[in-house]
């Protein structure tokens, strides 16, 4: 059971196969440029690998808009590509999960092309129409500075078409059951091609209820069984992560209260309320976003991450929380996004203080969940805020000092590498960090090791800790008689904290799991702990007997 849920005690990495390698020296990274790197991620010693999309697309949301669902985009390899790379990537027993990008598809695609052309195609009604223009068609936009409506006239159908994202991207209509039939046919499509599974895009809007009479949110809850079903019955080890930016108290909407819908969800809830922590030094809404989390049922897990591709949404925190954390880490205006979010890559949101840095990552990797690592951030890679949008922190990955950061060979890069000042390649480069026994990349890898080497975490009761200074998190994990206690401080000074681990005074020893030196408690059952400034502590617990059999070993 334990070695079977695999996904509670991973490391998902997620990379764009665009900016990761390019083998074939065309300036776009690509299949067989990954699988080259395959042995660099199993060093670094990963579980999984997310695939952002790479099907056949017009490109013009990162691949988010897909017009071939059973195609790799040429620019990228062929299909013979992509099973080779998932081949690899088994033999080094790493799995493959796959974006699922299925609430809409690219208006180029031939589905929405036969729909807008021919009303009487079987194709017109996978999408969503509306003679009128709804009331509400100003409404719900997910990109609102950029994105004007939700409702587009498409003259050729005479109809406006929904779309919940840009223009470009037409609404499935997946109420429809041959919709939902395409979709599990997509997903037994790549299983057979060697995936382990999918991030699945966008899924309250996948099954919400659309139409021009359609007013608020209604979410199908039962499709989200329908689509694990079916991943069960053709793999048993499958799963699917859900993103689901959505409010704690559906959670369990979304886990299914048998644990029979998602597997694994992000946590978004604590994704905030971390930015807000590390920006103030207030934990207690981190906290509160963690007790809000708690339920899920015993096989479901969250995904955890500090940064993604797209950018870091705000929106849930409080005015006066969001504008603390704008003030910290994206205080101009070009650093911000659809008014509600950040758009920077973490390194320099942090303004490049490695502690900082370091207990953030540390943080992520030891709450309750299992950690989402970007590309480039085991390096401490930045961002180019000349770029648009979210393009900014999607640059290629950067290797090396040789000329576009030994991304491609080609002299122009099609996307532009980061050179020059703190984060340019000549500076940050995985070749440099290889070298450095205390660089970010090896220190990630000893993270990443020490992270598997805690089940707890990803199986285990968790609890806050009383720690008696404010800006200091303490939790405890407990899972089959082990325990382990990780401590943060959120303060750039040093504190001296006292702990209660719980447990007696004979019974009460923290051992750090990093360098072997232990802690006892005092008579009254605390430890006092001395930490510097943005210090990170990951002990076990235990009693005498945990200290005799460690000196048995
Ligand atoms: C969420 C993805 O993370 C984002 O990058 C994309 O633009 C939208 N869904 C639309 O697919």
């Amino acid at each position: 059971m334990i070695n079977d849920l695999w996904y509670k005690n991973a490391v998902i990495y997620c990379l764009s196969v665009e900016s990761f390698m390019d083998a074939n020296g065309d300036g776009i990274g690509d299949f067989q440029g990954l699988a080259r790197r395959l042995d660099y991620l199993a060093g670094l010693g990963v579980s999984a690998i997310w695939l952002m999309p790479f099907q056949t697309s017009p490109g013009r949301d990162g691949g988010y808009d897909v017009s071939d669902y059973y195609n790799v985009d040429p620019r990228y390899g062929t299909l013979g590509d992509f099973v080779e790379f998932t081949h690899g990537a088994k033999q080094r027993g790493i799995r493959v999960l796959i974006d699922l990008v299925v609430n809409h598809t690219s208006d180029e695609h031939p589905w929405f092309q036969e729909a807008r052309r021919d009303p009487g195609s079987r194709y017109r009604d996978w999408y969503v129409w509306s003679k009128e223009k709804p009331d509400g068609a100003n409404q719900g936009m997910v990109f609102p500075g950029v994105q004007k409506t939700t409702w587009t006239y498409d003259r050729e159908a005479k109809a406006y078409f929904f779309h919940r994202f840009y223009d470009f991207q037409p609404d499935l209509n997946t109420a429809n059951p041959h919709v939902q039939a395409e979709i599990l046919k997509i997903m037994g499509f790549w299983i057979q091609l060697g995936v382990s599974g999918f991030r699945m895009d966008a899924v309250p809007f996948v099954i919400a209820k659309k139409g021009a009479d359609v007013s608020r949110p209604q979410e199908q809850f039962e499709m989200l069984r329908t689509f694990r079903e079916f991943l069960q019955w053709r793999q048993g080890d499958s799963i699917i992560l859900a993103e689901a930016n959505v409010l704690p108290k559906t959670d369990m909407d979304y886990f299914g209260e048998d644990g029979d819908r998602m597997h694994m969800m992000f946590n978004f809830q604590v994704n905030q309320t971390l930015f807000y922590a590390l920006a103030s030094a207030d934990c207690q809404p981190l906290v509160k976003a963690l007790d809000e989390t708690r339920t899920r049922p015993q096989t479901a897990q969250w995904g955890l991450f500090l940064r993604n591709h797209d950018e870091l949404d705000l929106g849930r925190l409080s005015e006066r929380q969001r504008n603390q954390v704008f003030a910290a880490f994206g205080p101009d205006k070009d650093m911000q996004l659809y008014d509600r979010g950040i758009r920077r890559r973490f390194a320099p949101m942090m303004d490049g203080n490695e502690d900082r840095i370091r207990m953030a990552y540390s943080l992520m990797f030891s709450l309750p969940g299992t950690p989402v690592l970007r590309y480039g951030d085991e390096i401490g890679m930045g961002d180019d805020l000349s770029l648009p949008e979210r393009q900014c922190a999607r640059t290629p990955m950067q290797w090396s000092t040789e000329p576009q950061a030994g991304f491609t060979k080609s002299t122009a890069s099609v996307l532009r590498v980061i050179s020059g000042g703190p984060y340019g390649y000549e500076h940050i480069n995985v070749a440099h960090q290889r070298k450095n026994p205390e660089s970010m990349l090896n220190w990630m890898e000893r993270l990443i090791r020490m992270r598997k080497e805690a089940p707890e975490i990803g199986w285990g009761d968790y609890r806050p800790v009383n720690a008696d200074q404010s800006g200091v998190l303490a939790i405890k994990y407990d899972w089959r008689n082990n325990s382990v206690l990780i401590v943060h401080n959120f303060n750039a000074n040093p504190v001296e904290v006292k702990i209660d681990a719980g447990g007696s005074e004979e019974d009460n020893i923290l051992i750090d799991i990093a360098d072997g030196t232990d802690s006892r408690a005092d008579k009254n059952g605390k430890h006092c702990l001395c930490l510097e400034g943005y210090a990170y502590k990951w002990f076990r617990v235990g009693g005498l007997d945990y200290l005799l059999s460690r000196a048995e070993i």
